[in-house]
């Protein structure tokens, strides 16, 4: 296990580029496999959550070659042998609704955290369209295995605003018979619609519902913009360490991604957002005093990653800052409401749990410490924003989780800070 430590107090200057977004790249990824042709991806993520979707791909027959992939239904087959997905939520979740159009047997696994996240969300509609699927405990946990094919579209309200469970059941109604619809009660990011479209699905979009159909996907070509979830962490950083004016270039913000820059806007954040001429943009960042707000509802889901981060800034702001509706945030790579509060109170932030949320007091003034990233990314990287606004020096020990992720964002920070 490896540890990083943080030197409080130094502004971030300059500007800075985050990796691909990772929602985006575990997608291309998928559909690149299924679409007739080669397909090129340039600026996928470089975390290994990524990595093991393009093994897994790999696996299942299609070519990787740089940034060609070469993909279609007939050179696709059974996998040899267990799909490794690591830490990646995600990645056994889309991989599960991937796999359920086939006729094969699939085996996914992850790693220990991965074998604690809930699955039921999925293998209930997976089930329903006709796979047989199951897992431990009647397949709530991984592993899971999947035997595919023959499915029939249904129409599907998912019980909890999730997008990997829209996505998946999307991605087997690619193989099904008829249509397959998902209704959302809270919208989610839009990615796997985003790319269905790219690769030449008539998507039919929000209002009623998004509706896929069996039928063949064109090759595409696509950068993957920056992940926004990522930027997050330097535009709290800028935000709060005074001194500071970064710009993060290239960022992705489309729905429900953006939801953490209208919360910072709340708190008196400077944050200029730019548009760029391929669609992406850049956010130019200065430190500003925050001050704390209530965070919920329909907010949520598109800011679910960014808890973490959101907590340290209203660690830091006037005021108090409540956030509700939030219960999904204990079912990530840790329980992150349980993590960010005990890792943010060794930092001596006032930091209270609710059920679902947090209340957090603000006006705490951090000291360096050591911490925990409990093995997950987003919980070492909110810390190491929580310590560069401390004083003293912040250890935290568990970094090698941000590698799932974000590899060189210690590098990425010397670069910024002076
Ligand atoms: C993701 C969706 C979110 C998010 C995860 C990535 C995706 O999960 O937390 O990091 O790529 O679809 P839920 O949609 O399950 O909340």
């Amino acid at each position: 296990m490896t540890s990083f430590t943080v030197h409080g107090g130094r502004p971030l200057r300059g500007t800075i580029r985050v990796p691909g977004d990772k929602s985006i790249s575990h997608r291309a990824l998928l559909l690149a496999a299924r679409a007739e042709g080669v397909s090129v991806v340039r600026g996928l993520s470089t975390g290994e959550d990524v990595a093991h979707t393009a093994a897994a791909i790999q696996a299942m027959g299609a070519g990787i070659d740089g940034d060609a992939i070469t993909g279609g239904v007939a050179r696709l087959h059974e996998p040899e042998t267990v799909i490794d997905v690591g830490n990646s939520g995600t990645g056994i979740r889309l991989l599960a609704g991937f796999c359920a159009a086939f006729p094969w047997l699939t085996v996914l696994q992850g790693d220990q955290s991965v074998a604690r996240r809930p699955m039921d969300r999925i293998v209930g509609p997976l089930r329903e369209m006709g796979a047989t699927v199951d897992g431990r405990a009647d397949g709530l946990f991984p592993p899971l295995t999947i035997r595919g094919g023959a499915l029939r579209g249904i129409r599907y309200t998912p019980k909890v605003a999730s997008a990997q469970v829209k996505s998946a059941v999307l991605l087997a109604g690619l193989g099904a018979e008829g249509e397959t619809t998902v209704v959302e009660r809270r919208p989610t990011r839009a990615h796997t619609e985003e790319l269905l479209a790219l690769a030449g699905m008539d998507v039919v979009g929000r209002g009623d519902g998004i509706t896929v159909h069996r039928g063949p996907l064109t090759p595409f070509e696509l950068d993957v913009p920056g992940d926004p979830s990522q930027a997050a962490f330097w535009v709290v950083a800028a935000t709060i360490v005074a001194g500071s004016e970064l710009t993060v270039e290239g960022v992705y913000l489309g729905p429900e991604r953006d939801r953490f820059l209208d919360v910072l806007d709340r708190m008196g954040a400077d944050i200029e957002r730019c548009q760029r001429a391929d669609g992406a943009w850049d956010l130019r960042v200065r430190s500003a005093r925050l001050r704390g707000t209530e965070i919920a509802g329909d907010e949520i889901p598109g800011l679910v990653d960014e808890v973490p981060v959101l907590a340290v800034a209203a660690a830091v702001a006037d005021g108090v800052t409540v956030v509700r509706d939030a219960s999904e945030a204990r079912v990530k790579e840790t329980d992150r409401l349980a993590t960010v509060t005990s890792e943010l109170t060794a930092l001596g932030a006032r930091v209270e749990q609710l059920g679902d949320g947090l209340v957090v007091p603000g006006g705490a003034r951090l000291r360096g410490a050591r911490v925990v990233s409990h093995g997950d990314h987003r919980i070492a990287m909110a810390m190491a924003v929580a310590g560069l606004a401390a004083v003293g020096e912040t250890e935290i020990d568990g970094w090698d989780a941000v590698a799932t992720s974000y590899p060189g964002f210690e590098q990425a920070l010397e670069t910024c800070v002076s």
